[in-house]
């Protein structure tokens, strides 16, 4: 049985991350970590399916990203950490998730098309891109994964993953010895257990009782005679669905990061708005210090208004709030200029970089740690993915 909650998400290695991505997802990982089982992974397929002509960015960064990942606090004792192309088991689910997946249900995800359409210079009208939610959704579902904290744009994905789940539970939770199993597992109970089950399975069959569903992993908890293969047939006997070989998981939605790029649009290195988490300190100055601000304030002396200045979304993140308070009644009075205004932003970043760029030297010093750190996940994650694939295997009768 798995003790806690299990979460797991990944992230394409296409180049260094940024402020937004720090912001926006790895403190939540890192949040994470203490609370639940987390694995976390570096999708370098994924990213085939945009970089396919310039593999080499890639092969630049998978370990240059799992650096900024232990930069930002993960801790390789805490969670697993591994690389999604040195798990074949990944690539073996999609291939048997596919065969059942109608086109339909990847054409409709909206990224497919978005994607497609802001991507224009690719060729993106591939196989491997229009199966990319697929290959998303096996990496998921081969860990039994109950959360998966992404952001609103993956939530399509996480969808996907739970038609995905329910179609195979639908297709192969059920095998031809089950009904006579289902039925010696009954005997195994007292008469008067016996009748209870067959009374809150008819209230949830026949009136829909959600709360007579509620009841039932509680009861069947307190029976010691009974296995958790057993378990697992009175279940889906008692919903009617097939055994949950896959589990759905659920999104955890990170909040969108209030941090955007330089120029106030989202941060995105393509935008060429975006902080590295590593960057030096002479580029985080000049970049913050050349940053656009409230176009009205021209001369020193015109006043500005702080929600026209992406600088100010900056001191949202970055400071407190007598700082705020001094920048917001300093901008609209024209008492400090714009370089003031953004002093105490840079010195907050750097700041909050000084104990990242200390976690990552010594694997910057030592690369080879980085790798063995991954290798040892990808162990790990190994056996977890092995043994869900000897039951999707068993589940569709591929042992022959
Ligand atoms: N598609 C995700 C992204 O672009 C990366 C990813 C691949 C992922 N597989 C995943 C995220 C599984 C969560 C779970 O950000
Ligand atoms: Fe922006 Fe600050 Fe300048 Fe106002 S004073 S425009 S908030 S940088």
């Amino acid at each position: 049985m798995q003790v806690k909650e299990r979460v797991l998400s990944g992230m394409r290695p296409t180049g260094a991350l940024h402020l937004g991505h720090y912001h926006g997802a790895l403190k939540n990982w890192v949040r994470l970590q203490s609370q639940m089982e987390c694995y976390y992974f570096v999708a370098d397929w994924h990213a085939l399916t945009t970089h396919y002509e310039s593999s080499e960015i890639i092969e630049q960064n998978v370990y240059e990203m799992v650096i900024d990942w232990l930069a930002a606090g993960l801790e390789p004792e805490q969670c697993t950490i591994f690389l999604q192309s040195r798990l074949p088991e990944h690539a073996e689910l999609f291939t048997l998730l596919a065969m059942g997946t109608p086109m339909s249900w990847l054409e409709r995800v909206p990224t497919y098309k978005d994607q497609q359409l802001q991507l224009k210079d690719k060729d993106l009208s591939t196989y491997g891109f229009l199966g990319y939610p697929l290959l998303q959704a096996a990496d998921i579902l081969i860990y039994k994964a109950q959360y998966v904290p992404v952001g609103e744009d993956q939530a399509s994905h996480v969808e996907l993953t739970r038609e995905a789940a329910r179609r195979f539970n639908d297709l192969y939770g059920r095998r031809p010895g089950d009904e006579a199993a289902t039925l010696a597992a009954l005997a195994k109970l007292a008469k008067e257990d016996a009748r209870y089950y067959h009374s809150l399975r008819k209230k949830f069959q026949e009136q829909g009782d959600a709360v007579a569903l509620q009841k039932l992993p509680g009861f069947l908890a307190k029976f010691e005679q009974l296995s958790s293969a057993e378990k697992e047939l009175l279940t889906s006997h008692f919903n009617g669905k097939g055994r949950a070989v896959l589990v759905e998981p659920q999104v955890l939605l990170t909040q969108a990061s209030k941090l955007p790029g330089l120029d106030g649009r989202k941060m995105s290195k393509s935008y060429g708005n975006a902080i590295a988490m590593r960057e030096d300190k002479k580029s985080i100055e000049t970049k913050v210090r050349t940053m656009p601000t409230d176009p009205a304030r021209v001369k020193r002396s015109d006043p500005g208004e702080p929600e026209r200045c992406p600088v100010w979304q900056f001191h949202q993140v970055y400071s407190d709030e007598p700082t705020r308070q001094w920048a917001a009644s300093g901008c609209r009075s024209a008492g400090i200029g714009c370089l003031e205004c953004k002093q105490p932003v840079i010195d907050s970043i750097l700041r909050e970089q000084q104990p990242m760029l200390e976690r990552a030297e010594p694997y910057v010093q030592a690369p080879q740690r980085v790798r063995e750190i991954v290798a040892a996940g990808t162990d790990r994650a190994r056996i977890t993915a092995q043994a869900t694939m000897r039951e999707v295997r068993d589940a569709m009768g591929l042992n022959y």
